[in-house]
């Protein structure tokens, strides 16, 4: 079983197939942590709590005269504030008195086969017989607040979720301050990095190492969404960890909005590790008999390096978290009108356009921003969402039919959250906005925010994105965000209720994208935040894939993606060959190389075919159907970075393995090429050690045993950013 309890019920050890977690519950009440790390057999790790006189620590009432039994220093599954502990909590309250003391105390368990959902959020799944849940309840005795802390193990994922849920078993309301999801306290002291991905717009989740120190690292993003800025995934490393040695843990957050991740090195080298809905305008009213649920934390380690602590995360993504249709089908190879149009186009260009991507064997044509209201730029029309018949002036229903004679399937994309001061909608709902009595809200690109957490507002896009999707076959959505929250007030809250909005508007849109996919179960649904500004687990849960970045140029994406691979699997990654030179960058690239790092993901186009050289098409052809052969290659091939993070480094490859190790293509690309540079040699990964693989456009064949140990020499490559990819094919005897 992985949940195993010891006799006397002190000692509660969760089990993966290759990690050990345990948590002990000391007779006076206490939740301590013990261990996360390789799978130890029957192990008891209480010993590791080394309690010593710290002095300056407060005591509590039950150690009596021990003075080395304090919270200060105790490593806790679950820490509230104001108990002395000072070190970050993860939970914080406001009491009907005014005090924010909240102390945690065991209070029972039980262990039940499978895992629950939580409702209203996302949340890994899986089979009754995939999982096993602990639910570890602990009180305060004085207010009656609960934490039901939830962990699910799913042993063959070497992975371990945990959330809470709040109950107020008091007689008076009390106000959440601070809910966070997960605690890993490590008492051991460590040299450490944490590893966290960082960004902007057009350059988002670059991995970043920081070396931990006395103090708090933290980042996070009160944007309400995920943010450009920090991804909500992070990494905790043993300095010297390397790819594929040293010890990792890492946690991922299923979720969409404000977050929090820090590791903080307290005074005697403990390293504390907390994630959650970041505190800041976040005030939760929980009165006597509710419950508050927050999300959840995917927890995994390994003492094997930082590569498989991704492909723990890829493996747990693609299997427990995406779901529907096209969870683990080949996606369309699609033509996007974004970067071939923008917003100039009627119905006529739309239709030569797909034209020529139908010739070129995409399978789908999306019709991007621009195609409602009065929608000419972007400073109008959000909300209007009925189509724009002076551009499209046969309407959406026959421009449909037309895409689908071509052999093509149609996409639209569209905006739900927002909405622009010029339009309809605005001129009928203008108290739909995000906006605080007796000042102007905060625009960004010209639009604003439509208050999610009101019911009637999630309804009423639900009534017209249904009629939408109604209208015509559309088979493919691309949601878009483009801006993000300001201004958060909701007109149908009471005052002490406003540190509400933040949470609640998450769960409106979990709850619209939960009721469309359910009554639209066969449309593909694409995330996107101006790229990937909210490319988190959460999203995952409702659309199989996400818009990596609106940075389309080969060059940047390469860090782009290497950081957005080391936490995503590439099946979720959309990644799109654009036109040279780049728009973002203005930089000329081969279409070569645009094909090899754009294949890395979700595979797609953004250009207008139109203006392309017959050569250049027949190099599209020949992409598309080296794509089309080795989807679940490219997909759901496993995943591993041969060179170090491209930031830094002249040159970037990668590889990618079938499941059953026969396959596996390599991909290289020189930034910056010198001359007469030294021969690179890439040590494969991944392989079977006693195959031979055939190397595509090498008279050469070699054991993986070779390729792994020896490497595989790259050709010289010369120009601009040259690149070259290799398909290794398993020779059957
Ligand atoms: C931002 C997206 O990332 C782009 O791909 C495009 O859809 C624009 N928005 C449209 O406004």
């Amino acid at each position: 079983m992985p949940i195993v309890v010891s006799q006397n019920a002190q000692l509660i050890t969760l089990n993966t197939d290759h990690t050990t977690y345990q948590l002990r519950l000391d007779p006076r009440g206490f939740v301590q942590h013990l261990y996360y790390g390789s799978r130890v057999e029957g192990a008891d790790f209480s010993y590791l709590w080394q309690h010593r006189d710290r002095a300056f620590s407060g005591i509590p009432q039950e150690a009596g005269d021990d003075r080395t039994i304090s919270f200060d220093t105790m490593p806790l599954e679950y820490p509230g504030l104001g108990c002395g502990d000072y070190r970050e909590p993860c939970l914080e309250v406001r009491n009907a008195d005014g005090s924010s003391s909240v102390d945690l105390r065991y209070e029972d368990y039980r262990i039940y086969p499978g895992k629950p959902r939580l409702a209203g959020l996302p949340a890994v799944f899986a089979e009754e017989n995939q999982a096993e849940t602990l639910e570890l309840t602990l009180r305060d005795r004085v207010s009656g607040i609960r934490a039901v802390l939830l962990y699910s193990v799913l042993p063959s994922e070497d992975v371990i979720t945990r959330s809470v849920r709040i109950e107020n078993d008091g007689t008076d309301t009390v106000s959440l301050e601070r809910v966070l999801s997960c605690c890993l306290d490590f008492q051991q002291p460590g040299d450490r990095d944490l590893i966290t991905f960082q960004g902007r717009h057009a350059g988002e989740r670059t991995m970043e190492r920081t070396h931990l120190s006395h103090g708090s690292f933290r980042i996070g993003s009160t944007r309400g969404a995920t943010s450009h800025h920090y991804n909500n995934g992070v990494i905790l490393c043993d300095r010297t960890a390397t790819e594929t040695a040293g010890d990792c843990w890492a946690m991922l957050f299923v979720y969409s909005g404000n977050f929090l991740a820090e590791a903080e090195v307290d005074q005697v080298l403990q390293t504390r590790m907390v994630m959650g809905i970041h505190p800041r305008n976040f005030c939760w009213k929980l009165e006597p008999g509710n419950s508050f649920q927050a999300p959840e934390v995917i927890l995994t380690y390994s003492e094997h390096g930082l590569e498989s602590i991704t492909h723990n995360f890829h493996s747990v993504i693609n299997n427990h978290i995406i779901r529907g249709k096209y969870a683990h089908q080949q996606r369309p190879i699609l033509l996007n009108s974004w970067e071939a149009a923008y917003f100039d186009y009627d119905d006529q260009k739309l239709l030569e356009i797909a034209k020529e991507a139908a010739e070129l064997g995409t399978d789908l044509f999306v019709l991007d921003d621009g195609w409602f209201g009065q929608r000419d730029s972007d400073t109008t029309s959000l909300g209007d969402w009925n189509v724009n018949e002076q551009k499209i002036r046969c309407g959406l229903p026959r421009l449909c039919k037309e895409i689908n004679a071509l052999g093509l399937k149609f996409g639209i994309w569209i905006e739900p959250e927002m909405i622009s001061e010029e339009s309809e909608l605005y001129r009928k709902h203008p108290d739909w906005v995000l906006a605080i009595p007796g000042r102007n809200p905060i625009s960004s690109r010209c639009q604003y925010v439509l208050d999610m957490s009101r019911q009637d507002v999630v309804d009423y896009l639900f009534d017209v994105f249904s009629g939408l999707l109604e209208s015509c076959n559309i088979e493919y959505v691309k949601w878009d965000m483009n801006r993000q929250l300001s201004d958060i007030w909701s007109c149908r809250l009471l005052a002490e209720r406003q540190g509400e909005v933040f949470h609640r508007y998450v769960l409106g849109v979990y709850d619209l994208m939960n009721r469309l996919t359910a009554a639209f179960p066969d449309v593909l649904l694409e995330n996107c935040s101006g790229g990937g500004g909210r490319f988190d687990a959460g999203m995952l849960y409702y659309s199989p894939q996400i818009w990596t970045s609106d940075n389309t140029d080969p060059v940047e994406r390469l860090s782009i993606q290497y950081g957005t691979a080391f936490l995503y699997p590439s099946s979720c990654m959309s990644a799109h060959v654009s036109a040279s030179p780049n728009h973002q960058t203005h930089r000329t690239t081969s279409m070569k190389t645009r094909g090899i790092v754009a294949k890395t993901g979700s595979f797609g186009y953004e250009l207008d075919p139109g203006k392309l050289t017959v050569a250049e098409k027949e190099e599209i052809r020949s992409q598309i159907q080296d794509y089309r052969h080795n989807w679940e290659l490219y997909s759901f091939g496993t995943y591993y970075r041969l060179l170090p993070n491209p930031v830094d480094s002249r040159e970037s490859a990668w590889m990618q393995v079938s499941q059953d190790q026969k396959k596996a293509v390599v991909s290289y690309v020189v930034k910056n090429v010198t001359a007469n540079a030294p021969t690179r040699y890439l040590r494969l990964r991944g392989l079977r050690a006693d195959t031979v693989y055939e190397i595509s456009g090498w008279n050469f064949r070699a054991s993986g045993a070779v390729l792994m140990n020896g490497g595989l020499p790259m050709p010289e490559l010369y120009g601009d950013y040259p690149a070259v990819s290799f398909l290794l094919t398993a020779k059957e005897d």
